[in-house]
């Protein structure tokens, strides 16, 4: 989620954290899900779409709510300040918490669209039942255009695990998280559910471990590298016919922000013409080609239910122009495999598949 505005637009996301619940000390699941108690009073919730997933955190002390997009695509957690003058929403209060240190250094996060601008500040932030102290974040106070009021969450949630957040030099809260022992295994895995499946549950992520009640199998892990955890993607197919589009590797990210699967625009038009989708829907039954690729020398294959997306009689490819060299393989991946992000070997990261159930 580092390119465009219209990217975190497109990423609508539409899930609320309806329950938290610890199963075990530095271990946090955090269900995603689309009904909560919270949202009655948080009018941009009413727009659902299937794509969008979000969950709650607390900041300061007392918690004051915010809904997040958790984004393994990004770097830096920014929620809407008081001081934005946006019409409606929920706004962060510094001054009615009690763990607010000030800090008011200008911060600045550049999309396609245009800047979101804030200021940063520092305090506690609570992610399900962890406590995060001393985390310093984006207080935005203006944002890149107003598209951004009708989104369901009230901001974003970096999940990079680099020391240093490469825009703004704030240190991620995953990083904060590892670092400081709130999470005694440094893992955090996603599990996203598809909407048809499950009005009430949308997904989960779990910080400090898996869910073994969310795949099936052993994950397949690939040492990843740079600051989003980039690794190699070979081989990809569109049923028999090899699109040769990644025969010499192709740089992918596995992005939470992402509702597309996005390439680079050449690939990607060659990959669509593979595909042949009417955007009516009248062959969506026919079509069984499976997409298929493999990562750390393992098929990984998506499904036509997997890579087209089927909303109010319009159907069409998740697969999406990127405006940058890397894939993104966003929210329709993950829906298929449950993923992974391993921490623990010092100096490595390891990012994990296995089937999603
Ligand atoms: C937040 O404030 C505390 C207390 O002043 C300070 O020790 C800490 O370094 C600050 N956190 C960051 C990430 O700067």
């Amino acid at each position: 989620m580092t390119i465009s505005l219209s990217f975190i637009i497109a990423a609508g996301l539409i899930l609320f954290l309806a329950s938290r619940y610890a199963t075990g000390q530095a271990i946090m699941r955090i269900p995603l899900k689309t009904k909560t108690l919270w949202n009655k009073d948080d009018v941009s919730l009413t727009n659902v779409n299937d794509n969008t997933y979000f969950g709650q955190i607390m900041v300061g002390t007392p918690g004051q709510p915010f809904n997040v997009l958790f984004d393994t695509g990004s770097y830096d957690l920014w929620v809407p300040s008081l001081k934005w003058p946006k019409p409606r929403g929920k706004k962060y209060r510094s001054s009615a918490s009690k763990t607010f240190i000030p800090n008011g250094k200008k911060a600045e996060i550049r999309y396609g669209a245009g800047s979101l601008k804030g200021f940063i500040s520092n305090d506690t932030i609570e992610i399900g039942g962890l406590r995060v102290r001393y985390q310093e974040f984006i207080e935005a106070t203006e944002s890149p255009g107003k598209q951004i009021y009708q989104r369901p969450w009230d901001g974003i949630f970096g999940l990079s695990g680099i020391s240093k957040s490469t825009i703004t030099g704030i240190r991620p809260v995953w990083r904060t998280m590892m670092d400081k022992g709130v999470v005694t295994k440094k893992v955090f895995s996603i599990w996203l559910r598809r909407y048809s499946d499950s009005a009430e549950d949308g997904g989960e992520i779990v910080f400090g471990g898996t869910d073994p009640q969310h795949f099936t199998g052993a994950h397949t892990y690939v040492v990843a590298e740079g600051t989003l955890n980039t690794f190699k993607m070979y081989s990809f197919f569109v049923g028999k016919i090899d699109t040769k589009v990644c025969s010499k590797g192709c740089n992918v990210v596995v992005d939470s922000g992402s509702t597309y699967i996005r390439g680079p625009p050449n690939l990607i038009v060659k990959i669509n013409k593979q595909i042949e989708v009417a955007a009516d829907c009248s062959n969506y039954d026919k079509l069984s080609e499976v997409i298929s690729f493999t990562i750390a020398a393992k098929t990984f294959t998506l499904t036509p239910r997997d890579y087209i997306e089927r909303k109010n009689g319009k159907c069409k490819s998740v697969f999406s122009d990127s405006a940058t060299n890397f894939w993104q393989l966003g929210t329709p991946f993950i829906r298929a495999f449950h993923t992974v992000w391993d921490y623990q070997t010092p100096g490595t990261v390891k990012v994990g598949f296995a089937k999603s159930k």
